[in-house]
């Protein structure tokens, strides 16, 4: 009988054993193949293989690249059509008849927000709307609807009167068109009044998570001698941890819930964007910036306080209190710095413009271009070096060539003026007393 018993013991031991070793992973498969049926995985599979709809059946043959790639992306598998966004009333703005239908040829914003109102709210309420193509185009000529838009954007900095961009005018439409344009269009109205090209992130058909978080789709417009956000990521050690193991990290995972697991480094998108933390997802890019840090002499935002909080959670999720905290008490003394040396700028040239010795005309004098960089290129690249962690561009690429342009402008001022004029003289560093 003990034996027996025993017998019996081991045997449901090594039964329960078998079961577990049977029912766990088959739970976790189970739970595996629920998870990832909640979510449509891109590129596993082309939904519109066996589709019928007849954009999908004719443009396969005259655009398959289109139809094969818009095929793996999550909307199609989710059974949104072409139609969807593509297809419009005769008498809407901009459609074109097309196969005994009308069609926009570029879809707006106006037809992802049936979809998608929040993101194009957010995208709304951002600099990515209305401000950028301002900054190039001038808000002169906005419709009505179109400048109540930008004057409810709180960080828009709204000007109803502001006129096309100097340097742009001075270049004109021909190159416009392959310059600004280009960057500052994912700010452009449509003709049916809504604003913006979401396909400037969003890169048509595939609509991928992973494109858009990757810093490669951010660098078609934030990169150069005056915006280097591209190249400072490069040296930053959150940039070299995304060259050296981002090929590991979990790009499609769902937005809103990702965790350093999933992000052991922050792209662009996950600071600016990405929901991460207690920070939720957000397209209005300026909802967790403290500084105007584009503008000459830089001040703090209106809501900079939320706006930090939205940041530094983030950075929360990474590192702890007194690291964010030393760090952004010394990046401040650097923007006042800067800041410094560019008021130290604009009072070198103030004597020349009281003698009447600059025309009024922008950009047709070298000391004019001087004056420019020294703000527009060097001081801006020296704050987002800092707040970036992109040494090299904050000294070599930015601050250095800010005393270099101080030079050249003291010796141009100093030859306009003549001797007896009185050039003020180099104002000595703010002092400084570092967070750490
Ligand atoms: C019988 C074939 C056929 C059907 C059906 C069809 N298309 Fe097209 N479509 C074409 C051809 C051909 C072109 C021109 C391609 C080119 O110029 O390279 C075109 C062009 C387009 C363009 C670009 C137009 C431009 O000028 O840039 C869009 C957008 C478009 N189609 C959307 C649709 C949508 C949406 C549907 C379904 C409502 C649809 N098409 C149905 C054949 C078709
Ligand atoms: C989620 C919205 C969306 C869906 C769905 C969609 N498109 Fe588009 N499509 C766009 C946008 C946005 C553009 C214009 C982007 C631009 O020009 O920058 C565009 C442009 C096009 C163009 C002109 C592109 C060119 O380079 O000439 C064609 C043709 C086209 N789509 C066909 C299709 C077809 C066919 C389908 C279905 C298989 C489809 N689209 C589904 C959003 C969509
Ligand atoms: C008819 C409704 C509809 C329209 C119109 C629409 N979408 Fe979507 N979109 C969806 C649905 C549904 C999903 C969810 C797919 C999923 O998460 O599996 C989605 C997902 C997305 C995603 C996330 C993709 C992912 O892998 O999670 C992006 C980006 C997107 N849409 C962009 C756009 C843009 C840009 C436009 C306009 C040019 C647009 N959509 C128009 C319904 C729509
Ligand atoms: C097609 C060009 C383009 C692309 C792509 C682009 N941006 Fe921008 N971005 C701009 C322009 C233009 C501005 C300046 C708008 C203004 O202030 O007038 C801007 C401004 C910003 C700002 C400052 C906003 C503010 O309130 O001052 C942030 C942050 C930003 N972009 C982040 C990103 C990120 C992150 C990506 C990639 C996921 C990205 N951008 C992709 C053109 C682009
Ligand atoms: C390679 C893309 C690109 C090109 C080309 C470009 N910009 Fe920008 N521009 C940007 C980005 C990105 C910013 C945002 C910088 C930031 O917020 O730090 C910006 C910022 C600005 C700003 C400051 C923001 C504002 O709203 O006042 C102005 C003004 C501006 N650009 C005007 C122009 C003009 C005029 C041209 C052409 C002569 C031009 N840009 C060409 C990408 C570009
Ligand atoms: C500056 C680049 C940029 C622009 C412009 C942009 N997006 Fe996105 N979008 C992103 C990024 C990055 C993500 C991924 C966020 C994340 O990591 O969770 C995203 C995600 C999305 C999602 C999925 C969000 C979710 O929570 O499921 C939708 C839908 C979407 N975008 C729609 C749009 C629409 C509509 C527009 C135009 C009004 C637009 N996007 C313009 C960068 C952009
Ligand atoms: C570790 C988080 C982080 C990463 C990664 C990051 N940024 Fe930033 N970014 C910041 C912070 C912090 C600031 C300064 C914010 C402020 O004003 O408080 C900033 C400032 C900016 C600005 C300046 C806005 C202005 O006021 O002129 C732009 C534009 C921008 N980032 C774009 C980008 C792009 C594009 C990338 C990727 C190539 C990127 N950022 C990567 C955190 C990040
Ligand atoms: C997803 C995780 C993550 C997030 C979010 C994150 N960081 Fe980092 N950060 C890292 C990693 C990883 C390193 C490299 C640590 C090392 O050198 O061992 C780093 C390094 C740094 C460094 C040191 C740079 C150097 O050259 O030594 C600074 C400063 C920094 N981060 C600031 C920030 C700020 C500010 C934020 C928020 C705006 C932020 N980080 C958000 C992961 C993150």
């Amino acid at each position: 009988m003990a034996e027996n018993t025993s017998f019996w013991r081991s045997a449901r031991v090594l039964i329960l054993g078998l079961l577990a070793v049977i029912i766990v992973p088959g739970l976790a498969l189970i739970m595996f193949a629920v998870s990832s049926s909640m979510r449509v995985e891109p590129e596993a599979t082309d939904a519109l293989a066996n589709s019928t709809d007849e954009c999908v059946t004719c443009h396969r043959q005259t655009t398959p690249g289109i139809v094969a790639q818009y095929g793996h992306s999550s909307m199609a598998a989710a059974a949104v059509s072409c139609k969807d966004c593509h297809e419009v009333a005769g008498d809407y703005p901009g459609a074109v008849e097309h196969e005994g239908t009308f069609v926009l040829n570029q879809p707006t914003t106006a037809m992802c927000s049936t979809c998608h109102a929040a993101e194009v709210a957010q995208f709304n309420q951002s600099r990515h709307g209305l401000p950028a193509y301002v900054a190039v185009a001038g808000s002169q000529d906005l419709s009505p609807e179109l400048l109540a838009l930008y004057e409810a954007i709180p960080e828009g900095q709204f000007a109803p009167d502001k006129s096309r961009n100097a340097i742009a005018s001075l270049e004109g439409p021909a190159i416009t068109r392959f310059a600004c344009e280009s960057c500052h269009d994912i700010g452009k109205p449509a003709a049916d009044n809504s604003v913006g090209q979401c396909s400037k992130c969003h890169m048509r058909h595939e609509f991928s998570l992973e494109q858009a978080r990757k810093p490669e789709t951010c660098n078609n417009c934030h990169i150069g001698p005056d915006h280097p956000q591209w190249e400072i990521y490069q040296e930053s050690k959150h940039g070299i941890a995304y060259q050296t193991n981002g090929h590991t990290w979990n790009w499609d995972a769902e937005p809103g819930t990702l965790t350093v697991l999933d992000f052991p480094a922050p792209t662009c998108a996950t600071c600016h964007i990405s929901g991460f933390g207690a920070s939720g997802t957000t397209h209005d890019v300026g909802a967790r910036l403290t500084w105007y840090l584009f503008a000459p002499i830089s001040e703090r935002r209106p809501a900079w306080q939320d706006n930090q909080v939205q940041m530094q959670n983030v950075c929360r999720e990474c590192h702890n209190e007194n690291f964010i905290a030393d760090f952004y008490a010394d990046a401040d003394l650097l923007v006042d710095a800067v800041n410094a040396r560019v008021v130290e700028s604009n009072e070198i040239i103030a004597p020349l413009k009281e003698a009447g010795l600059l025309t009024d005309a922008p950009f047709d004098q070298p000391i004019d271009f001087t004056h420019y960089e020294l703000w527009h290129h060097w001081g801006r690249t020296a704050k987002f070096g800092a707040w970036m962690q992109g040494a090299d561009y904050t000294q070599w690429h930015g601050a250095y060539e800010v005393l270099s342009d101080l030079a050249e402008l003291r010796e141009y001022a100093e030859e306009l003026l003549g001797e007896s004029a009185s050039v003020p003289t180099p104002v000595s560093t703010p002092e400084a007393t570092p967070g750490s």
